[in-house]
């Protein structure tokens, strides 16, 4: 791998993941990093990578659905690798609006796929990255495997399932070399806040409403971003071609104890008068909200020897400095000012 496409790289996770790359001895290539730049999408996140590392990365902002932008792309760049994150993200706004995500998670992938189909030989990976939420929702037993069956509940998650069988089907039909990974619930710096643990902190250092739906039972199985960029590099790299693997944190929590953590973590580090779990305020739940999601990630463990390293005290410890450090990045992304910093920076 010499020329990696990351698409979705001013995102969250794919952000994380450029600097993780670039800062690793073992690749030397460069990366050509992909990004519409939608809300979700910030090229601040990237700050100062372009001058660090001036022959190894470039930034083009580009639709993925742009067969024309995207074929000159890869023609342009020599790419013979896909890392692929660029998506609609949020299962909240997927209800509201899910145009956008069929066009970006479905039509996006399959652009990205002929696009990579047509380098031919040159082309040796296509690593997608995907959810957990594909496999839909469990029950108070069991854990998601390779080979549950896909039973999507949320415009989102059918878009993210409908983008992964068509990049198995790539794979089984014209021999793509493609990896896929299925992870859970990511957590770290660079987030958006519209997400769970982002926005819980900075409502709860503004003294806001810290809203749980429903009645703040439903599990989800927390990893760090680091984590999550370490699976993924350990599957680029070893990962058997065709194959889908699950990235867990082997953390499952219920989002009642996720935010009353984040509150105790907040009273330790930043002390008000009032504890903070005084915020908390139960909402109305979110329509077909999945109860509880788990991975089984032996599979990963035992062919690639990847195990989550952050445990979810010292993660959150760490995202929370993070955001208290960052309320200059905080104000910008919640702000037109960022739109107006792209400007500046891109034009
Ligand atoms: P994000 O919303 O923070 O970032 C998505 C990025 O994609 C943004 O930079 C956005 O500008 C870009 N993008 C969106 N539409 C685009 C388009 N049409 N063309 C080019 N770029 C476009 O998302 P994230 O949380 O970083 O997630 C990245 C990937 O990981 C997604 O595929 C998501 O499904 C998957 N994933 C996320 C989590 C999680 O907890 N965040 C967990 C498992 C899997
Ligand atoms: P979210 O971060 O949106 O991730 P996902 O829906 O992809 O799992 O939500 C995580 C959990 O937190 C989910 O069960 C919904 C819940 N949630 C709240 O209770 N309140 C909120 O304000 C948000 C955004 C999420």
């Amino acid at each position: 791998m010499e020329n990696i496409l990351v698409t979705g790289g001013c995102g969250f996770i794919g952000s994380n993941f450029i600097r993780f790359l670039l800062a690793r001895d073992d690749f030397s290539g460069r990366i050509v990093n992909v990004d519409k730049l939608t809300y979700a999408g910030n090229a601040e996140n990237l700050d100062g990578i372009a001058a660090r590392y001036p022959n190894r990365y470039i930034f083009e902002q580009a639709d993925i659905c742009d067969p024309t932008a995207m074929g000159e792309i890869f023609r342009v760049n020599d790419v013979d690798a896909v890392c692929h994150f660029a998506a609609e993200s949020h299962v909240d706004r997927s209800i509201v609006g899910p145009d956008a995500f069929i066009q970006t998670n479905i039509n996006g992938t399959f652009n990205l796929l002929e696009q990579a189909r047509a380098r031919g030989d040159r082309l040796v990976l296509f690593h997608h990255v995907s959810t957990d939420e594909v496999y839909g929702s469990l029950g108070p037993e069991g854990r998601f495997r390779e080979t549950t069956p896909y039973r999507p509940n949320s415009p989102y998650s059918a878009s993210k399932a409908g983008s992964d069988h068509l990049v198995r089907a790539y794979h089984h039909t014209y021999g793509l070399p493609v990896t896929v990974s299925n992870c859970s619930n990511n957590y770290g710096p660079y987030q958006f806040p519209e997400k769970l643990i982002p926005l819980v902190i900075l409502n709860a250092l503004e003294a806001k409403p810290l809203p749980v739906y429903g009645d703040g039972t439903n599990v989800r199985d927390w990893l760090h971003v680091e984590d999550h960029c370490r699976a993924v590099w350990a599957i680029m790299q070893k990962g058997k071609r065709g194959r889908t693997y699950n990235i867990g944190g082997d953390c499952e929590k219920r989002n009642i104890e996720v935010v009353t953590e984040i509150c105790a973590v907040l009273d330790r580090m930043s002390p008000v008068e009032r504890p903070r779990r005084e915020l908390i305020t139960f909402v109305a739940d979110r329509p077909g909200h999945d109860q509880r999601y788990a991975i089984d990630f032996s599979k990963i463990r035992d062919e690639l020897a990847w195990a989550p390293r952050e445990t979810f005290v010292s993660g959150l410890e760490k995202t929370v400095r993070w955001y208290l450090d960052n309320h200059d990045w905080v104000a910008r992304v919640r702000s037109g000012e960022y739109q107006r910093w792209v400007d500046s920076h891109y034009g």
